[in-house]
């Protein structure tokens, strides 16, 4: 839709704009290479599309500082663990009144009763383990489904993502695999019922981990009726439903679980889940509880021996920070804000889609968006058949250099409840700046 060559052109242009307007960060950037791979400490930080990192002073609320004193909103917001806003003050308090009575411990502290109460209320399943990341409690939640069930395979849905978790790490590129995941896991397409039966059917499949709404391959919503059926045949095939909240909890208060009343067997949610702070968590059923403790009892060895868990896991420093996210954050009050900007940045996005009689579409859950190329897509593999990598990486590019930072990824924006209308207004006029340039 867009002439290659003005793409190229634009992006180059971008491209010189940043280098001109970041000195700080151009000589962060030569330092940096001396010791880190990549010149970054953790190499994804190289997918922004920038000629050099960009290098960051400061980050709270819905705003991003950098080393050269701009200032960025920020709809990218940690691709997700920033969901409620770059520290929350509730969170950043109570980290702070713990960061000088104890740092790792191995053992619960006095809120932890509290914590695992506020979960069970919050998503309604009884019983919880803490992680440190989403990819770590969905590793843990695929050993304790295989141990369940006796089974050895997961089914999930092409195009996923759920961390690099290797039994189901099916995405090209992955780098030194311990085996393949063809043969620990399963995939069908996200609008094929029939395929998940037939999958179902073979009576291997231990668990089906999907995420209510796919986020990963952009944006792609369900078809009407789809987790009924979910539930249903799972249940029919004796195989555990895990639905990983990670990136759904925009959806609402206790995310798609709660708003769509989903009945899975074992719930995971990292990123956001405790403000922005490092941790994660699984909630699970009375029943699964049950076949847990049967496992336990069947072997003598020590709990450290499972396989799942780390040392700093359920440490004082993420129990404060979970304590306050669920005291604070987790609330209507925080959702209505993120809600009301999202409503109006979906609003203002198709209505610049229609001016512009663009072939894109946008796609919403909760306080999250992204815009897509052609009609909204059924399933991972016609959104990876859409995607438009080049002009998304100008349109991101033109974005940070006027201000607004996306997730590097794909074309994602989160509201957080601190995103404001006018906020929303001036990302539109950028981008419609943008799209005026490449006419
Ligand atoms: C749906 C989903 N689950 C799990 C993860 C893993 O999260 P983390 O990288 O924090 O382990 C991600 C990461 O993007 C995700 O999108």
């Amino acid at each position: 839709m867009f002439d290659a060559r003005r793409v190229a052109g634009l992006a180059a242009a971008e491209g010189e704009r940043f280098a001109a307007d970041h000195p700080g960060s151009a000589s962060h950037a030569v330092r940096l290479a001396a010791h880190w791979l990549n010149g970054v400490p953790m190499h994804w930080m190289r997918d922004w599309g920038t000629p050099f990192p960009l290098v960051v002073r400061a980050a709270q609320g819905a705003i991003l500082t950098d080393v050269d004193g701009h200032h960025f909103t920020d709809f990218c917001l940690g691709d997700t663990g920033a969901m409620f806003g770059h520290s929350p003050p509730a969170v950043a308090g109570a980290i702070a009144a713990q960061a000088g009575r104890g740092l790792a411990v191995m053992l619960p502290d006095e809120r932890a009763a509290a914590v695992g109460a506020g979960l069970a209320a919050l998503f309604g399943l009884p019983f919880w383990q803490m992680t440190q990341t989403a990819t770590d409690a969905n590793r843990a939640v695929l050993r304790w489904a295989r141990a369940l069930t006796g089974r050895p395979r997961t089914l999930v849905f092409k195009g996923c993502y759920h961390g690099t978790v290797d039994d189901v790490m099916l995405r090209p590129g992955g780098v030194g695999a311990p085996f393949d995941a063809r043969t620990s896991a399963i995939e069908v397409e996200f609008d094929d019922l029939a395929a998940v039966e037939a999958a179902l059917r073979g009576g291997d499949v231990a668990a089906l981990l999907c995420e209510p709404v796919m986020t990963n391959a952009g944006m792609v919503l369900p078809q009407p009726g789809l987790h009924e059926a979910l539930r249903a045949l799972t249940r029919r095939h004796e195989t555990l439903l895990v639905v990983d909240e990670t990136h759904t909890l925009s959806s609402g208060v206790g995310g798609h679980t709660r708003t769509h009343a989903l009945e899975p067997d074992f719930l995971v949610c990292g990123k956001a889940i405790a403000g922005g702070f490092p941790c994660a968590v699984y909630g699970f059923s009375a029943q699964v509880e049950a076949g847990m403790q049967r496992v336990l009892a069947s072997r003598a060895q020590m709990h450290g021996h499972t396989g799942m868990g780390t040392t700093l896991t359920a440490n004082p420093l993420a129990l404060a920070a979970l304590a306050a996210a669920l005291d604070t954050l987790h609330a209507q009050a925080t959702y209505d804000p993120m809600l009301g900007a999202a409503a109006a940045l979906d609003a203002a996005l198709r209505a610049l889609i229609d001016r512009r009689r663009l072939d894109w579409h946008v796609a919403r859950v909760g306080a999250r968006l992204e815009i897509g190329h052609g009609e909204a897509p059924r399933n991972g593999t016609q959104a990876a058949a859409r995607m438009q990598t080049a002009l998304d990486q100008v349109l991101h590019l033109y974005l940070m250099n006027r201000g607004f930072l996306l997730t590097p990824f794909h074309n994602m924006m989160l509201c957080s409840p601190v995103t404001t209308t006018g906020d929303v207004a001036r990302l539109v006029a950028a981008i419609d700046a943008c799209l005026g340039e490449l006419a």
